[in-house]
């Protein structure tokens, strides 16, 4: 038997040994009502994902490659989108999304300090925080009271002379209004980026929310709806802006074919690396033909002022597995969401219930959202501690309202009407999880927990 017989087959008992093990360790967990953290989300998974990590593990080939490559490709057809860029996070991807398109290679007219941005008053921070790292001003622009995305009617009113985006998150998988805001877009000429770092299954008429904009961003952050530990992705239809978006997270390098030849053979010899830069990269690098960079090689040559975002082979290698299993995921928080539903509509009294997906709007649920009425005899704090002392988590929306949180208190932005809706949203808004983890037991716990709220402490009939 040759070395590498002994090896695939020591390879092979390890795997077997992985599914062993987790067998036998999914045995001993067991729920016990108000003993056992009751997670609102967490990862889904089992050997299939761990052993195609162990295996590009294995291989000893750490940094993006094929992996990379065929999980870019099954995520491009998932969405129906051309390009598919991996990431570290889904903050990365947001971030890199806004940076490229500062980038002069853009080839039309590319952000520029100053330029403003369209953004909800309330959401995550990491939408956020790319604007004003790249010296653009926000324009904070109200939410809807229900779905807690920016309100499109408020859009057009909000565009200056300086209004060059909008960014749109689609928060908690409720899509946002994309077919008015593309219209706005188009008629205005603004960039679109959509953060679909929660929304990852959601679509309107069958297409995927993170496809409308001039580029889409997704998270797999173990909280959302599929995970490969930390990890994100961009997603565009413009291969150029693709490109710069490679180049933003790999260093700025002018070196970003894709495939990378090198990346699937390290013996490789790539005849781009030493050619003349001048002839091949776009003219606004101005690399001059007979230029010391000229000639440099590529790998090393740098057209922009990039970062080092990219995730590892082993993230990949559990993306793809993950994306198999998503249908699955999908159709889990769907029906917990229903359920959930079911039960609060008794309290709607007290609660402001989130809108439902219905045959336009198919929706894939981060959360469970649920907003106090102003009538409500009882605190949202008191409520969100009493589910805690009980062991179920629940989490609030985020930042809440942006300009309320400390770190944006100096920034320079301007403030588009009234900011009602977010604060509301931010005084009295809350949320479930709806992933797979949360079992019909755990549900029932769950709804005997608020029944006794509701009942005992605060004596509601
Ligand atoms: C709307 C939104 N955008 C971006 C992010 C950031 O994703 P990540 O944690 O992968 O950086 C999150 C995280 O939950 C989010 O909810």
């Amino acid at each position: 038997m040759g070395n590498r017989d002994k090896s695939e087959i020591i390879k092979h008992e390890i795997f077997d040994k992985v599914k062993e093990f987790l067998e036998e360790k999914s045995k001993s967990q067991e729920f016990i009502p108000g003993k056992t953290n009751l997670q609102y989300a967490g990862a889904v998974y089992d050997h299939n994902e761990i052993n195609a990590m162990l295996e590009s593990i294995l291989d000893g080939w750490f940094g993006l490659s094929k992996k990379a490559l065929e999980f870019e490709k099954a995520l491009a057809q998932y969405l129906g989108v051309g390009e598919v860029i991996l990431t570290n996070s889904g903050s990365s991807a947001n971030l890199l999304s806004i940076s490229a398109l500062t980038s002069k290679r853009l080839g039309k007219s590319h952000l520029q300090k100053g330029d403003e941005i369209i953004i909800a008053a309330t959401g995550f921070p990491s939408t956020l925080n790319p604007i004003i790292q790249n010296g653009l001003v926000p324009v904070f622009v109200d939410c809807e009271p229900v779905t807690y995305n920016l309100d499109a009617d408020k859009i057009e009113a909000a565009i200056s002379e300086k209004t060059r985006g909008i960014m749109i998150a689609h928060t908690l998988g409720f899509p946002a209004d994309m077919e008015k805001i593309m219209d706005i877009a188009n008629r205005h000429d603004l960039f679109v980026v959509e953060d679909a770092c929660d929304a990852l299954g959601s679509s309107i008429n069958g297409k995927p929310v993170g496809t409308f904009g001039t580029a889409g961003t997704f998270s797999f952050y173990v909280a959302h709806q599929m995970t490969t530990g930390e990890g994100g992705a961009i997603v565009t239809n413009d291969k150029n802006l693709a490109r710069i978006i490679r180049s933003f997270r790999d260093w700025g390098r002018a070196c970003v074919c894709q495939p990378c030849k090198v990346f699937m053979n390290p013996n490789f010899n790539c005849p781009a690396r030493f050619n003349h830069h001048s002839k091949i990269l776009n003219a606004a690098n101005s690399i001059s033909s007979g230029s010391m960079i000229d000639e440099y090689d590529r790998r090393y040559t740098y057209i922009e002022i990039g970062y080092n975002l990219k995730p590892l082979e082993f993230q990949a290698a559990m993306g793809i597995e993950q994306l198999k299993r998503l249908p699955d995921l999908i159709t889990s928080r769907q029906s917990n969401f229903n359920k959930l539903y079911k039960y609060f509509e008794k309290w709607k009294d007290y609660f402001i219930l989130p809108k439902r997906g219905n045959e336009k709007y198919d929706i894939c649920w981060f959360g469970f959202p649920l907003t106090l009425r102003d009538n409500a005899p009882f605190k949202r704090i008191d409520l969100i501690e009493f589910l805690k002392d009980n062991m179920i988590e629940t989490r609030l929306l985020f930042a809440g309202n942006f300009l309320k949180q400390p770190a944006y208190a100096d920034i320079e932005c301007r403030i588009f009407g009234d900011i009602v809706n977010s604060n509301t949203a931010m005084d009295k808004t809350f949320f479930f999880g709806t992933y797979k983890g949360i079992t019909d037991e755990m549900m029932d716990y769950i709804f005997n927990t608020v029944d006794k709220f509701m009942r005992n402490i605060c004596e509601i009939k």
